[in-house]
């Protein structure tokens, strides 16, 4: 039984891209990712310099692990993604579109760039790199995973945040119109709804280059907010981690346009 068990979440002979998985949501989902046995390209904007702790980490799991550094806003760059997994492990089971922004903006002050970068790395990206996994995954003939990173937000708007909102409530029924075309060819597509999870993009949400003191507010204001949370912590990298892991896993095989909240008890509030 417990062989059986262990079986069902194991990754091995697997191939995952996550996209933003040089630090944050997307480090932690690699992590777990890595540990259960599956070959991880991470892919996202920063140099491979910068994404370093990540890598070593994943090395130590003994995973095959590659960088890619593109930024995910120039469409034209993403067949590089797919052809990266498959030029370097031969294979893609897994995508997880988990890069994204999120910048506080009330309504007064929209501003159109904030609009094209957000919904374009939020739910264009998302659109357009699942579409070339999808056709992969057809060619192959062996189905895959899609798991889409999208928010709490995409339910119940925190404020303040509206652009981000639209996006992630783009991102929520995409994933719902992505399964019910795929899932014929054995691609189920679900996503996940954090709610705070500790991560550099979430201290750095309310000051764009924060001076110290400003980090200092920052910390003080989520140990607040996490102390109001029914389950009295914020959420850590690794509860969406392993959330990423049971979707791309065997024990969700039956699981399609889903959305499972990761956050804490935030939307009871
Ligand atoms: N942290 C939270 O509280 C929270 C809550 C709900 C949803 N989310 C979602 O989780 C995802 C990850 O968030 P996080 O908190 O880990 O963010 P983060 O800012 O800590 O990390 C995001 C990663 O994405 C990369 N990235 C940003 N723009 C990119 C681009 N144009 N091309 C390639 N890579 C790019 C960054 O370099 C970074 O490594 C996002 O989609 C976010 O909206 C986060």
């Amino acid at each position: 039984m417990k062989n059986s068990v262990s079986k069902l979440i194991d990754l091995s002979g697997k191939v995952a891209i996550v996209t933003g998985g040089a630090m944050g949501i997307g480090k932690g989902i690699a992590l777990k990712f890595a540990e259960a046995g599956a070959s991880v390209l991470i892919v996202d904007k920063v140099s491979k310099n910068e994404a370093k702790d990540t890598l070593d980490q994943l090395k130590q799991s003994g995973a095959k692990t590659e960088y890619l550094q593109v930024d995910l806003l120039v469409t034209s760059l993403l067949s590089s993604v797919i052809n990266k997994a498959l030029n370097t492990f031969g294979d893609l089971h897994i995508l997880v579109n988990n890069a994204g922004i999120f910048k506080y903006s009330p309504v007064t002050e929209l501003s159109e760039e904030l609009w094209d970068n957000t919904l374009n790395l939020n739910l264009k990206a998302v659109a357009f790199l699942s579409k070339l996994a999808v056709n992969t995954m057809v060619l192959k003939k062996h189905g895959g995973r899609i798991i889409n990173i999208s928010s709490a937000d995409s339910i119940k708007p925190t404020g303040s945040l509206s652009i981000y909102d639209a996006s992630k409530g783009g991102v929520k029924m995409l994933t719902k119109a992505f399964a019910k075309e795929v899932g014929k060819y054995g691609i189920n597509v679900n996503d996940i709804a954090p709610g705070g999870v500790n991560t550099p993009g979430a201290l750095k949400i309310t000051f764009k280059n924060p001076t110290k003191e400003q980090l200092q507010i920052s910390k003080e204001q989520t140990e607040k907010f996490a102390k109001s949370l029914p389950l009295q912590r914020m959420g850590e990298p690794e509860d969406i981690g392993n959330a990423a892991l049971f979707l791309a896993s065997d024990a969700a095989s039956y699981i399609t346009g889903s959305t499972i909240v990761v956050d804490g008890g935030l939307l009871l509030m």
